[in-house]
């Protein structure tokens, strides 16, 4: 029998759950009381489908079911493969009551998130994550989106899921660099907001890179009751929901400036979430707590060589600046992040050259 937990996001109308648990595949969560109308188109990619497309079908009994094959890759991430799925959508004739489900990472989820959210002005949309960053993070909270040649994520739309569906043993064939950079942005939640979890993180680290299945599983939904009551509060990021961007004005300047796809979204933020805390200027034991954790995870704490003019381009980009304003997450300490554009700015130069 699947074992689950369930997480409610609360966003009244739209408040939906996320279903967390051994076994939801292969018929373990019946998926069609979410699904409103007649039929739905799974967007997929041409690494994760042959793994487990066949095995959601059965969550889809008695739907009239196709599916749709992305190239795989942040690269591919762009409004032009976005295209693709409202193409197949428009071909095959299907109206307001087409639910499109997200199959695969955070790729995936966040382009066919956005083409649910732009066809006929928005149709029903079903998260099922199958990295670790898309289960503890891109599947939750209704960003979706693209990137555009000037920037990361910079095209996008807000569109809720009806459910979250995470079955954590699709993790059992996830790669370990991919693993590792989901890791990143559990380690976030705990340097954002909960000590005591980044404590855990800190006992737990081993446990969790070998994938054992209880430490995963706490991981996981940790990370999601932590950003489900960030998204509950502020869903349209008008002030506290910014914090989930800790060490993303980097992150995404790296990811960015390298050429997507070669460091991946959780590397890039690793040591973007370094830079962040060096810029914080908080106690040095906790950027060296911060620092250790994300090592000992085999992720990245230094940036790559990046030159001044591009650093000072790439955050210029960033969707939190305001009033031409570069705005950054900060720590007061470890566990507490808050939004400020009132930041050091000779730490900011020592960081990336870049100034005002
Ligand atoms: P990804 O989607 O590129 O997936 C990583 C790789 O793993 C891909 O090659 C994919 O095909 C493969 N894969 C997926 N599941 C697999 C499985 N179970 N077994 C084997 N291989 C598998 O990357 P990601 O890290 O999942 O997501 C990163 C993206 O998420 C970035 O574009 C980032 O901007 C976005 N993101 C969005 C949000 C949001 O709130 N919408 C939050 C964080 C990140
Ligand atoms: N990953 C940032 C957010 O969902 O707000």
């Amino acid at each position: 029998m699947p074992t689950s937990a369930t997480i409610e996001v609360s966003l009244g109308d739209r408040s939906y759950p996320i279903v967390i648990g051994q076994g939801l595949l292969d018929g373990g969560f019946e998926l069609s009381p979410f699904i409103h109308g007649g039929d739905c188109l799974v967007v997929s990619n041409e690494t994760v489908a042959p793994l487990y497309l066949d095995r959601l079908l059965p969550n889809l009994a008695g739907r009239d079911v196709s599916s749709l094959n992305l190239p795989d890759g942040e690269s591919f991430k762009t409004v032009a493969t976005m295209q693709t799925i409202l193409d197949r959508l428009v071909s095959s004739g299907a109206n307001r009551d087409t639910t499109v489900i997200a199959l695969g990472g955070g790729v995936v989820g966040d382009i066919a998130g956005f083409a649910a959210a732009c066809y006929m002005r928005g149709v029903a949309f079903i998260q099922v994550p199958t990295t670790l960053l898309a289960q503890v993070d891109s599947s939750v909270g209704g960003k979706t989106g693209v990137n555009h040649e000037m920037g990361k994520n910079l095209v996008g739309a807000f569109h809720q899921p009806q459910v979250v569906l995470i079955d954590t043993n699709t993790l059992d064939t996830l790669p370990e660099r991919e693993l590792r950079a989901g890791l990143a942005e559990v380690v976030k939640y705990g340097a954002i907001c909960d000590p005591a979890f980044f404590e855990w993180l800190e006992e737990n680290m081993p446990a969790l890179l070998d994938k054992d299945a209880q430490a995963l599983a706490h991981a996981i939904q940790r990370s999601c009751e932590l950003k489900a009551a960030v998204v509950a509060d502020d869903e349209r990021e008008a002030g506290r929901r910014a914090i989930l961007n800790f060490g993303h004005t980097f992150g995404h300047a790296i990811e960015h400036c390298l050429g997507y796809g070669e460091w991946l979204h959780g590397e890039a933020v690793a040591a973007g979430m370094i830079m962040a805390a060096e810029l914080s200027g908080i106690e040095a034991d906790a950027t060296t707590r911060l620092r250790n954790l994300l090592a000992s995870a085999g992720l990245p704490t230094t940036p790559p060589a990046i030159d001044s003019e591009r650093w000072h381009d790439a955050m210029g980009m960033d969707k939190k600046v305001q009033q031409k304003q570069l705005r950054f997450v900060l720590l007061r300490t470890l566990g507490d992040a808050w939004i400020t554009s009132d930041y050091d700015e000779g730490r900011l130069q020592a960081l990336t050259g870049a100034g005002r």
